[in-house]
């Protein structure tokens, strides 16, 4: 191709990618549209509509106008499938003009969408999606909810200290799961313990069965385990058939294996796992109590996860930055959604004014029964953990 050419070619590229992704209709006009993009089809089905009913939650309690600007939430299925996602928030952004993106269930979800929120300058809250470098995607991503490492280290570093000192590994076989593996090594080996073995599962419809019983045949004092939302009652089942508990195997695990909606239908097998993580149902807060209530109230008794949490802060995030610039969209609400600082259902959080990241305790937690239902009960806490690979 003659250079000449070759710029023509470049001009037209960049002509496109404009008319593609306008620098939308930002705050011309009396709304401000939110395009959601969740998994509200196929095998994650359930975390879809957890972060559609926590984001419908907000707005039912805070109205829906903020600083003059009313808001209207577009909710798009992605089925869990990148190349939907990208399709959905493309048509969002282009055809519908939204002025702000959320949801993302899973990392792939919101790998694929990064550059059209890039390209197109539209402020982003990743409300699941928890491998440290989602963040580095796009300049335009703020996280409402937490990184596997993050979450990890609590429990990597009580195990040590309770006389757990020989652990394997079982995680599902993609990023947040490599990033908890990594996490868990590196911080349960500082503290004296030992990985005899790290496993990786297929990240869906995985069968535990044959690496359950490697598990056992290694003989640990415990298994850490990470797997994504809505495969923790699967994978209870078969560790509890496999008989790893009677085995003397501790369970350790982040909280998305036990997550709350479905902790009641693991049973008794999942009394006494250990798990860390940044939300629970149980955490005795007033917030908590009166945003777990609500909840229940308003989607037949149902309990709030980590993701309705995630998308109920996405909302408020949101809403405090149309606040601060007087409903102004783009930048300057990307601006204005970092540095925020509030009391969240969860405990404490603050997104990072520098790294977009988010900022939380977390808390070892044991699964406990009381008034005859299963709880994640919280018994310690590290207070502001930030990504670890980010920390001051
Ligand atoms: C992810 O894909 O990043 C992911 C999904 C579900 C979780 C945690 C992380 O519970």
């Amino acid at each position: 191709m003659k250079r000449r050419q070759f710029v023509a070619t470049l001009g037209a590229v960049a002509v496109a990618l404009c008319t593609a992704f306008p620098a939308s209709a930002q705050g011309n006009s009396d709304v401000v549209k939110v395009g959601l993009s969740l998994s509200l089809t196929g095998p994650f089905a359930s975390t879809g509509k957890q972060l559609e009913e926590g984001a419908r939650l907000y707005i039912a309690q805070h109205g829906d106008t903020v600083a003059g600007k009313k808001i209207q939430l577009i909710v798009k299925d992605d089925a869990g499938a990148p190349e939907h996602t990208r399709r959905v928030v493309q048509e969002m952004v282009v055809q519908e003009n939204v002025e702000v993106i959320g949801g993302f269930a899973l990392t792939p979800l919101a790998l694929s969408a990064a550059q059209i929120a890039t390209r197109s300058k539209t402020p982003t809250l990743v409300m699941v999606a928890a491998t440290s470098s989602v963040i580095d995607a796009s300049p335009y991503f703020i996280r409402s909810s937490f990184t596997l490492p993050q979450v990890t280290i609590g429990v990597a570093q009580w195990a040590p200290k309770n006389d757990i000192k020989k652990v394997a590994t079982l995680v599902s076989d993609y990023g947040p799961g490599i990033d908890s593996e990594k996490a868990f090594i590196s911080e349960f080996e500082k503290n004296g313990g030992k990985v005899v073995e790290a496993i990786r599962v297929p990240m869906q419809n995985p069968d535990f069965a044959p690496f359950l019983q490697r598990v056992r045949d290694l003989k640990p004092d415990a298994v850490f385990v990470f797997l994504p939302a809505g495969v923790g009652t699967q994978f209870m089942k078969q560790f509890s058939d496999r008989g790893l508990a009677d085995a003397g195997v501790k369970l350790l695990a982040t909280g998305d294996v036990t997550e709350d909606d479905i902790l009641n239908s693991m049973g008794d097998e999942a009394l006494g796992a250990i798990t860390s993580h940044h939300y629970s149902n149980a955490h005795p807060s007033e917030t908590n109590q009166q945003f777990v209530e609500a909840f229940k109230k308003e989607y037949n008794g149902r309990r709030p996860n980590y993701m309705a949490v995630a998308a109920y802060d996405g909302m408020r995030i949101l809403y405090n930055a149309l606040e601060a610039t007087g409903g102004k969209t783009g930048d300057a609400l990307l601006e204005a959604m970092k540095g925020q600082k509030f009391e969240s259902p969860r405990g404490p959080i603050e997104i990072d004014a520098n790294t977009r990241d988010i900022i939380q305790d977390v808390y070892i937690r044991r699964v406990e029964k009381k008034d005859g239902e299963l709880y994640n009960v919280e018994f310690d806490v590290l207070k502001a953990v930030h990504d670890p690979g980010r920390a001051k």
